[in-house]
């Protein structure tokens, strides 16, 4: 790191000294927020909408962030993003989602329009005008950064900002074996919680709460945790027989997916499901090491069989790193584990609120029908319709808010091996607090990108 990186960082308030510390105040103060809202967010990749929600020409939808809003449109030229203001004075034009083709958008304020491309095409009494002042570059609407993943948009307000591409790193090829750009919406929920937004992504950015808050998981944990005795011992002092370990996998799956949705869909269960029977090693850990690899196969082949986008899930398992949380910096996740995937957004919305979004995607047979949601069902956050593992995450994090201004809480305390990913992209903040060289921002997110249970790594600064 050269001085003037530690310069820089040593200026930021709050900032992360001890990799294993994250003061409190980071997840409350006031001018910490202000600070994340002025030199965070206007420089990453947002991902501001699936692309499925806007499949047809026209279709446009709104993605917000604080007081910023953009229109995500499908035109002609492909999909664009614009900034949702009059270029008159300033009204903003759509509320998403919607469809404008044919009319475009339409100033409710003075009547000045836009065709589906943003280009200004009428403006009532132009001689009252200075001519000047109605080019085309002046009253156009004005675009914003767009770039495309996983079949979702992305936007970006830095026109310096490296690619998205350039920013994710490793994870996109490893989600890319999965086609992830194929997944469709099964569902898409969203709920406000009253905590700060990295509060409510670190919920899901380790495994070690597992244990306590998903103990119907814990139980069902045929191959061990990394917590108790190895996995062989494990299964051996259960003294469970190689059925047994059969069955408890499916069950496992099959409790995932009542769970959580996404992460097993029910077309993978019901695979699953007739695998109870299959011949087995006699060890309880060769039953399970086999059990998942004909689950890989058969999920692969039903999948086909239907006429689902699936990829080669064997194949994948064997040549790509599998992470069970997949995160992108600064607040996108998705969740593989066989041929489906969960996802989540986070979004702040005040020092001590934020939006969180879940969707469950699965590898749908193309041409299939499927009504796809154009917005997410809002819920409460303790709503019994939320699936039992999310519900089982949000129910601590109110607590853990509270728990912050009680009194003589100074950090979190975190572990190393287990609870790296915390560390390692609130690092990353303090890297944008700092306004260090956004190469190296770009290169710090491909370490921060590195998935569930991640140590604390160097992330370079
Ligand atoms: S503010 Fe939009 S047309 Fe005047
Ligand atoms: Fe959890």
């Amino acid at each position: 790191m050269t001085a003037s990186d530690t310069a820089k960082l040593d200026s930021v308030p709050l900032r992360v000294t001890n990799k294993e510390l994250i003061p409190a105040e980071r997840y409350y103060d006031p001018a910490f927020f202000d600070l994340e809202r002025e030199r965070l967010w206007p420089h990453v990749w947002q991902m501001a909408c699936r692309l499925e929600e806007i499949p047809n020409l026209g279709d446009f939808t709104e993605y917000t962030i604080f007081d910023k809003s953009v229109i995500i449109v499908n035109t002609k030229k492909g999909v664009k993003a614009f900034h949702n203001a009059c270029r008159h004075r300033g009204v903003r034009l759509a509320t998403g989602p919607g469809n404008c083709k044919g009319k475009g958008f339409i100033c409710p304020f003075h009547g000045w329009r836009w065709n589906t491309e943003g280009e200004n095409t009428f403006v009532f009494g132009k001689h009252v005008f200075n001519e000047a002042l109605l080019d085309h570059a002046e009253i156009d609407l004005k675009a914003c950064r767009i770039e495309f993943w996983a079949g979702c948009a992305f936007i970006n307000f830095d026109d310096a900002a490296p690619s998205l591409i350039e920013s994710l790193g490793p994870v996109a090829d490893r989600l890319n074996a999965r086609n992830v750009d194929k997944l469709k919406m099964d569902w898409w929920y969203a709920t406000v919680l009253p905590t700060n937004w990295k509060l409510a992504m670190e919920a899901f950015q380790e495994g070690y709460h597992t244990m306590k808050t998903h103990p119907q998981l814990h139980k069902l944990s045929a191959l061990g945790n990394p917590y108790g005795a190895d996995s062989d011992e494990l299964l051996a002092k259960q003294g469970i027989t190689a059925r047994e370990a059969v069955n408890m996998n499916v069950d496992f799956m099959a409790r995932l997916s009542s769970g959580m949705g996404g992460m097993v869909h029910d077309t993978e269960v019901a695979v699953l499901e007739k695998l109870r029977d299959m011949e087995v090693p006699e060890d309880p850990l060769g039953a399970t090491m086999a059990f998942y690899a004909r689950a890989n196969e058969e999920v692969t082949k039903d999948g086909l069989a239907r006429g689902a986008p699936m990829f080669d899930i064997s194949k994948v398992a064997q040549e790509v790193e599998f992470h069970a949380v997949e995160f992108m910096f600064p607040h996108f996740f998705l969740l593989p584990m066989l041929g489906a995937m969960s996802s989540y957004r986070i979004r702040p919305l005040t020092p001590e609120t934020c939006l969180f979004e879940i969707w469950s995607l699965v590898l749908r047979p193309e041409g299939e029908a499927y009504e796809t949601p154009k917005q997410p069902t809002v819920l409460p956050h303790n709503s019994p319709e939320f699936p039992e593992i999310p519900r089982q995450d949000y129910s601590n994090l109110p607590l853990q808010q509270l728990g912050l201004h009680a009194g003589g809480f100074e950090f979190m305390r975190l572990s190393k091996d287990s609870e790296g990913m915390i560390s390692n992209y609130q690092r990353l903040i303090d890297g944008y607090l700092a306004k260090l060289d956004p190469a190296k921002l770009a290169k710090a997110a491909h370490t921060v990108n590195s998935g569930f249970e991640a140590p604390i790594m160097d992330i370079g600064f």
